[in-house]
């Protein structure tokens, strides 16, 4: 047997009903608020990600699928979007039409991390990106939108962790004090912290190692090291959210693991991640556009990602219906069972069974919302009817309607509902609005 690639999993129903429709209700808030969809490749020269996300980092140094292309170029499977995003603002100049370019994506990223719960090889993010400003209502604006969906969609109890990073000078500054702390304490850190306290102390801030963390939390705080201008845009920023009523957390220690950003930074996290416990993460990256070519004045942007694959597992956990109680204490799946499964009774009831199949569908296509529409399948017409009735019980459909010769030439269908068991006739015009459609 060929299985699946370590760390990459195949998302089967209705797992993957439950990514659609969170897609969905995310493309939907999006669009309220102006963005539209970009679709990157998701190969992309190796060069991008090293010179955007940074060399030092864990996704560049250890993370990424790269190879030789035939020519010899080296590619790489995107391990996030941003980068691949910034690059096409500036290859197809968007800097250069008016207004802020407000882009939204969704799709597979690719990272050689070890797996673990919430944590694969293979992921999916929903994320967007405003570029072409700087001002603090746009990062507001942002936070707001995402706070709107994680409360549509029900999921109560997020946090949002917020910091401000600085700009370049200001972590150059806070880089020297930074080693400086860590001179005299580096010696009792992983092997990855020596090396950064050298290489890219920032990243030290990164460190997962639980034996790091107590030294981690005595060293300085960037927020200390803001110049003028970048403290206004993270207050301002903190007034707009207070005004908006956004719930947030001061977080001076949130670096993320990427060298692009620049002032605000931020994560969402919820307790029923457990380790992995990030539902997403984003911040400003101000620099980035200019790094890959856009003119001065014309680069700036925020942008966040989400974690499908983490949103999904805490949205099944705080929403799944609970499956009802009986009199007796056995759960009953009257909650659960849905669709229509006609079965015809011998081969000439098949193409009536496939005509009736035809109206119920046209019929409920007549409903407004995709998203609530009601599957009808026809069962093989070689089976009996004892037979279909198992099977479209072990299938969870809702309804099953028998087609036999009788039924057929009386034009009177029998409908069993499987929920509850009960069974009645109806004629053939009838059974549409019988079933609810
Ligand atoms: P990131 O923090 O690397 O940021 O990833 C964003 C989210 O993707 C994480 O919070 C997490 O939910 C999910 N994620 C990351 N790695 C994995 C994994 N191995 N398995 C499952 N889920 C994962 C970025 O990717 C930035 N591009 C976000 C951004 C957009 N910043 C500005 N614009």
């Amino acid at each position: 047997m060929i299985t699946v690639i370590k760390g990459m999993r195949d998302l089967l129903p209705p797992e993957s009903g439950w990514f659609a429709q969170l897609e969905s209700e995310a493309r939907a808030i999006f669009a309220q608020y102006g963005f539209a969809e970009i679709r990157t490749p998701i190969l992309e020269r190796t060069e991008l990600f090293t010179r955007s996300v940074g060399e030092e980092t864990d996704i560049v140094g250890k993370e990424m699928y790269s190879f030789a292309d035939r020519d010899q170029t080296s590619l790489t499977l995107r391990p996030e979007a941003t980068a691949a995003v910034v690059r096409a603002y500036v290859e197809h100049r968007l800097w250069d039409q008016p207004g802020l370019a407000r882009l939204y994506y969704s799709g597979p990223m690719f990272r050689r991390e070890r797996p673990q719960k919430g944590r694969y090889r293979q992921f999916f993010q929903i994320g967007a990106e405003v570029l072409g400003g700087d001002a603090p209502q746009i990062d507001y604006e942002l936070l707001e939108m995402l706070a709107r969906l994680l409360d549509r969609i029900g999921l109560a109890g997020w946090t949002l962790k917020l910091n401000s990073v600085g700009c370049a000078q200001d972590r150059e500054r806070y880089q020297q004090a930074l080693r400086a702390a860590l001179e005299p304490v580096k010696g009792g850190m992983c092997a990855d912290c020596q090396r950064r306290a050298e290489t890219n102390p920032l990243r030290v801030l990164d460190c997962k190692h639980p034996e790091d963390q107590p030294i981690i939390a005595t060293l300085p705080a960037l927020q200390d090291y803001l110049d003028d201008g970048c403290r206004n845009h993270f207050e301002q920023l903190q007034k707009l959210l207070q005004a908006g009523k956004i719930e947030y957390q001061n977080e001076p220690r949130l670096v993320r693991g990427l060298d692009y950003y620049s002032r605000t930074a931020f994560e969402f996290q919820h307790r029923a991640l457990g380790a992995q416990n990030a539902l997403l993460g984003g911040g400003r990256y101000d620099q980035l556009a200019e790094r890959l070519g856009a003119p001065k004045g014309t680069g700036a942007g925020i942008g966040f990602a989400i974690g499908l694959d983490r949103l999904v597992s805490v949205w099944r956990e705080l929403t799944a219906p609970a499956p009802a109680q009986t009199d007796t204490g056995a759960t009953t799946d009257a909650e659960t069972r849905t669709g229509i499964y006609l079965a015809p009774l011998g081969e000439p009831a098949l193409i009536p069974a496939l005509e009736l199949a035809r109206q119920l569908r046209q019929t409920g296509a007549g409903k407004k919302r995709t998203d609530a529409m009601i599957a009808v399948v026809v069962g093989d017409a070689a089976l009996a009817a004892k037979k279909h009735l198992q099977l479209a019980s072990r299938a969870h459909y809702r309804w099953v309607v028998l087609l036999g010769e009788r039924e057929i030439a009386s034009r009177e269908l029998t409908v069993k509902d499987l929920a509850s068991g009960n069974q009645s006739a109806h004629v053939w015009e009838q059974v549409a609005l019988h079933l609810g459609l």
